[in-house]
Formats: C-alpha cells, sequence, structure tokens
C-alpha cells in the first residue's frame, strides 16, 4: 500500500502544479453573475432626494437600508449600510470600544479578552491582535457554542468583552447555530455583563448551496432577549456580488450605535452611495437577491461535491470532514496531530492551502488537526489535482509514509 503511495506521491510532484486553495473566494464565473452592474444606469438622487454624488448619508442611502433592514431583520433605523466590506465594520466596533466604551474603554481594562468559538476565521483573530486583546477560544458543537464552555470561562476569567461568532456556516466548519443556542449563549452574556458584546459576523447569511436548518432572523431572538444595545451583526455583499465592490450592513443599537457613529464620523464622511444606489437597482428588492443566491448555489456545490468525491477515498481512520450546507470552506480533521504535515506535503507537491492551525488563535491547533480547505476558487480540473494532492498527503503524514 505504501508503495503505491509514494508513486501517487512522485507522479503528482512531477507535475509541477502550482494550485491555491487558501482562500474562500468567488470562482469568476460567480462574478459573471453580476455584471450586469457594472454598467448599470443609475439615477443621480436616492428615493428621498439625495444627491448620490457628494457627500452625505453617513448611515447609507435610505433604499440601501431598507434592504439591509430586510435582510437582517431588523428596523430601518437600526441599520447602517457602509462600504463595500463588513469585517471593516466589525473592525470599527472593536474599535469605537477599545477607544469609548463606557463605562471603561477597554484599552483601559488590564489584560481585555473576547471569546472566540473555534475553529475560527483567521482574519478574527488577528484583529484582536492588533488590539492587544486576548481570544479565548471556545469549542463549537454541531447547534453554536459549548454553552458549558462559555459559562466555564465567563466564570473563571475576569475583562471578558464579548464573543464573536460566524453563526450561520461557520467559517470554516460551517456549523449553523441553533435559536436555542443563541437565545442561551444571549442570557448567560447578558447576564454576566450588560455591556458584554454579542458580535455577530454573519458573511454568510445567505450563501447555503443545498437545504439548511432554518434559524429566525438574529434580530429577533436578540429583540426577545433583550439584548439589542450590546448585540452588533454585519453582513455584507462581497460574496453575493463583487469581493470588495460590494455593500456591508451593520444592525445594532443604543450605545453600540452611538459608538460605531463617534468612531465612523472622525474617519469617514460617508459611504459610496452610487454603489449603494447600483446595487439597488440591479436587485430591486431581497427576493431578487436571494434568487441571484441561487444562481450562486449551483455552481458552487458541485465544487463541494468533487472535493467529497476524494475524500470519502479516504480510509476513515485517517480523519473526518465537514459537509457544510453552505459558506465556502471543508473542514477536514485529522486524528492523528500530523495537520501541519499534510499542509506541507500540499505545499512540497504545489498545492497551497490555509496553513495548520491559522483557524485557532496564535495560530495555536492544540491538537494539529484542523485544516481548512477552499474547493471554489479554481476551476474543476484544478480542483481534482488539488483534491487528489491533499488526500496523498493525508495518506503519507497519517500512516507516516517516507517519501
Ligand atoms: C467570516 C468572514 N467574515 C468576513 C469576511 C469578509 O467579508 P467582507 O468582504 O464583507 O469584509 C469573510 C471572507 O472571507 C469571512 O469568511
Amino acid at each position: 500500500m505504501h508503495q503505491e503511495i509514494i508513486t501517487r506521491f512522485n507522479s503528482l510532484k512531477e507535475k509541477q502544479l502550482s494550485i491555491d486553495i487558501t482562500r474562500g473566494k468567488p470562482d469568476k464565473d460567480q462574478l459573471d453573475l453580476s455584471n450586469d452592474l457594472i454598467d448599470i444606469s443609475i439615477p443621480t438622487s436616492s428615493e428621498d432626494g439625495i444627491d448620490l454624488r457628494n457627500y452625505g448619508e453617513p448611515f447609507g442611502i435610505l433604499e440601501a437600508r431598507r434592504m439591509g433592514s430586510e435582510l437582517l431583520h431588523a428596523p430601518i433605523d437600526n441599520i447602517l449600510a457602509g462600504e463595500q466590506s463588513s469585517l471593516l465594520l466589525t473592525y470599527q466596533t472593536v474599535l469605537s470600544n477599545f477607544l469609548f466604551a463606557e463605562p471603561t474603554p477597554w484599552k483601559d481594562l488590564k489584560n481585555p479578552k473576547f471569546i472566540c468559538p473555534v475553529p475560527g476565521f483567521d482574519r478574527h483573530f488577528m484583529m484582536l491582535e492588533d488590539f492587544g486583546i486576548e481570544a479565548v477560544p471556545i469549542p463549537l458543537k454541531e447547534d453554536g457554542i459549548d454553552l458549558n464552555a462559555f459559562e466555564e470561562v465567563l466564570k473563571e476569567e475576569e475583562n471578558l468583552v464579548g464573543i464573536l461568532c460566524v453563526p450561520k456556516h461557520s467559517n470554516p466548519s460551517g456549523e449553523i447555530y441553533s435559536d436555542d443556542n443563541l437565545q442561551k449563549m444571549f442570557e448567560i452574556g447578558s447576564n454576566y455583563s450588560d455591556k458584554f458584546l454579542f458580535l455577530f459576523d454573519h458573511a454568510y447569511l445567505i450563501h447555503d448551496f443545498l437545504p439548511t436548518p432554518e434559524q429566525k432572523p438574529i434580530w429577533q431572538i436578540v429583540s426577545e432577549s433583550d439584548v439589542e444595545d450590546q448585540t452588533v451583526i454585519t453582513t455584507s455583499f462581497s460574496k453575493v456580488t463583487f469581493g470588495g465592490g460590494g455593500i456591508s450592513f451593520m444592525a445594532t443599537s443604543g450605545h453600540s450605535l452611538d459608538l460605531i457613529k463617534k468612531v465612523r464620523t472622525t474617519m469617514i464622511i460617508c459611504p459610496d452611495k452610487l454603489n449603494q444606489k447600483r446595487h439597488v437597482e440591479f436587485f430591486k428588492d431581497v427576493e431578487t437577491v436571494k434568487s441571484h443566491m441561487l444562481k450562486h448555489a449551483e455552481l458552487v456545490r458541485p465544487k463541494f461535491e468533487l472535493a467529497y468525491s476524494y475524500l470519502e477515498k479516504l480510509p476513515d481512520e485517517c480523519g473526518t470532514f465537514s459537509r457544510p450546507t453552505g459558506g465556502y470552506f471543508i473542514t477536514y480533521s485529522t486524528s492523528k496531530p500530523v495537520a501541519s504535515k499534510v499542509v506541507e506535503l500540499c505545499k512540497e507537491m504545489g498545492v497551497l492551502i490555509t496553513p495548520a492551525g491559522s483557524t485557532f488563535p496564535k495560530n495555536y491547533d492544540p491538537k494539529d488537526s484542523v485544516i481548512r480547505l477552499a474547493p471554489t476558487y479554481v476551476t474543476k480540473e484544478e480542483l481534482m489535482d488539488a483534491m487528489d494532492v491533499f488526500t496523498t498527503s493525508v495518506e503519507i503524514a497519517h500512516f507516516k509514509v517516507e517519501v
């Protein structure tokens, strides 16, 4: 058996591949779905007569905010329609609390900490590191965060200022938080402190490619739990229309809304209102956005299925893999602590994979097990080669094959 793996390794190496499956990006055919957006003709005024070409409307134009309100199921007064990046809104939220949170800005706390379900999104950890905020990992379960671990951490640690979650199609492992899990998170977190921030990066809100368990709109559970002022939800059209060319949205309330207003007033006079208008004209309403997402699903799903067809051939003893119903990632968990070795072997055969450990704070995966695969931003032929390389690497590392 080992000889067969060695032969495979050598022939893959000879192919001199150069394939990058590190990032979850839409492929060209997905971007083409929104081409009409590029030269769509738009009026120069918003619905309520604001000149779109000039400064003004720091919270976005009315019609874009209405779209955000329908997407996030929050009242329009609680919605900000921003620039193209939801990550920027998330960053600005942390920044605003860091500088101006009341009664104590986070910068004045001794060792402020944020709870981060793991595995998670590397940029979230990088962001917290920028502020010197410690990311305290808690495990994710199938239906959301491990509530017992959440409670334990809150009991044991001081100066916990919030939790940062991707509540649907979690990046990278694809979990969908149940309504019950969310409701209990709000109960436990708000009992700890009425300033504890529930920060939701809803990047994959409408990115299903298979039937997906229903999740109540988060803002509804937020309202029922009376935690509007300590919740911020962000999302964007980065994987709906164009990466870096969409609109971002935020839902929040009370002091959290005041804080984001304060910090944004200094740094940006207004978002790109013309692009907001272009998007509203292109889609008209949220129903059309959702049918547009079905077209993405048709292009994305076959790539996941293709990746599974390779992963299924791996012996069960090597590890397990996620089968998300949406989002952009598959997580492979090796049963032995060999994730770093697998990623290294892939690189040797010309396939770049997100570095092992990067789905954990400080790049430290205690089990050296979790590997994030992003199957979308490659052709089918490249994906087949990449998966061949990946599965071969898993076998080499698991069975300690000398190559
Ligand atoms: C969880 C998560 N949040 C945010 C982003 C980036 O979103 P945006 O382009 O809106 O900043 C990504 C993109 O990969 C993501 O996976």
